[in-house]
């Protein structure tokens, strides 16, 4: 017998077509996926969070449409992820789906997105060539080379030859090792170890042992959201916070999350990013005083900020085909969309569907006695560098 989870692609087709009969016109459903729970759980908590707020600041109407936000837990496993999208389009009908909180996660669900015809909206995975795998989808989180080339330039400007590179073993960490490590030594700096942690419970020491041995300048690294706590630990644990090695990073290291649980040991770590929870616009200090109002205990971090985005891209689209839902029309009306966001200005560049945005240079600094990612810097309007590259 079949097992019950698996479902055939012409299953899968079927269920399309029988779905509209069930289906009310007036609702649009949106199918929001996360890591609820697992190692990326708080990737999840920040996505919903983010996606809700939108919801509640803007209303659940739109061109004459009620939005539904169904929330599913994927469990931070792709084969999950995959059949509750099917599920979702399927049962649910729903007309986008949103999230994925890691690469294979969004990977996992592109051709579920060509097959179907419906958006997926990538709100956290960040490998620059997520993009590239269905027409279907279109970002709103980032991509590693925007914001790791900027560090190397940063590093060029400011004297720092010799460094290591510590990064994620997959997707988003060969971006991040790749893009830093190419204009780096372009500039005439130079990567002299190259070290890569495993994604999975990662245990730090052993390759902090060898930055030790190594004595870079520098240490540049790129770890997921959600693992910048139990590094900083590490590094302050073996004394290289005081050893003279300088800490630079992608912002998911010192992920908003996280940061005000570090300690000291991460004051004056320089990283690149495109959202800080300090970033000092009237549209981002009205975004986190309405989300910490709305999650007590809670600092919004760019996860969350990207969920917003995903729900302000979608709106928008739907505002554009006066509420129609057809999968190609409402990709359509997202190409080149530009607005406002918590993070600065943003769009949607209409070759890619990757989000054309500022990357901030940030420092960790107190702010009233906590750790804040505290801007200093600006390079306005970066564009995947990766795809750029292409053309
Ligand atoms: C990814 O898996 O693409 C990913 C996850 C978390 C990040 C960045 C990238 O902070």
């Amino acid at each position: 017998m079949m097992p019950s989870r698996w479902i055939s692609s012409a299953a899968f087709v079927a269920a399309l077509i029988a779905a509209p009969a069930f289906a009310d016109d007036n609702v649009v459903t949106v199918g929001l996926i996360l890591p609820m729970t697992g190692q990326q759980a708080s990737t999840g908590k920040q996505e919903q969070a983010g996606a809700n707020l939108y919801i509640q600041t803007h209303g659940d109407k739109v061109a004459g449409k009620t939005i539904s936000l169904v929330v599913k837990d994927d469990t931070g496993a792709p084969d999950v992820t995959k059949r509750l999208a099917q599920d979702l389009i399927a049962n649910d009908n729903a007309k986008a789906l949103m999230g994925f909180g890691l690469t294979p996660l969004a990977l996992a669900v592109a051709p579920v997105a060509t097959e179907a015809k419906v958006p997926e909206i990538v709100t956290a995975a960040a490998t620059a060539m997520i993009t590239e795998k269905s027409p279907y989808i279109v970002r709103t989180s980032f991509t590693l080379p925007q914001a790791a080339a900027p560090m190397a330039e940063w590093c060029l400007k400011n004297n720092i030859h010799k460094v290591v590179t510590l990064v994620a073993d997959y997707g988003p960490g060969n971006d991040a090792e790749k893009w830093f490590s190419d204009v780096f030594e372009k500039g005439g700096g130079q990567v002299i170890e190259k070290i890569r942690t495993p994604l999975k419970s990662p245990d730090f020491a052993p390759f902090l042992q060898r930055v030790k041995d190594d004595a870079p300048e520098a240490l540049f690294v790129f770890l997921p959201s959600g693992q910048g706590a139990e590094f900083m630990k590490q590094f302050a644990e073996r004394g290289l916070d005081k050893s003279g090695v300088r800490l630079i990073a992608t912002g998911d290291v010192t992920d908003d999350d996280q940061l005000a649980g570090m300690g000291d040991a991460a004051l004056g770590v320089v990283t690149t990013h495109h959202y800080s929870a300090n970033h000092d616009s009237p549209e981002n200090k009205a975004f986190v005083e309405a989300f910490e109002k709305a999650n007590p205990g809670m600092r919004p971090n760019f996860m969350a900020v990207a969920a917003y985005d995903g729900m302000a891209l979608l709106y928008q689209a739907l505002e554009k085909t006066k509420g129609a839902t057809d999968g190609d029309a409402l990709i359509a009306a997202m190409k080149g969309l530009s607005w406002v966001s918590p993070r600065g200005p943003v769009a949607i560049d209409p070759d890619t569907r990757d989000i054309v945005q500022n990357i901030y240079v940030r420092k960790v600094d107190k702010v009233d006695g906590a750790l804040f990612n505290v801007e200093f810097d600006t390079i306005p309007n970066v564009k995947d560098p990766y795809k750029a590259s292409k053309n």
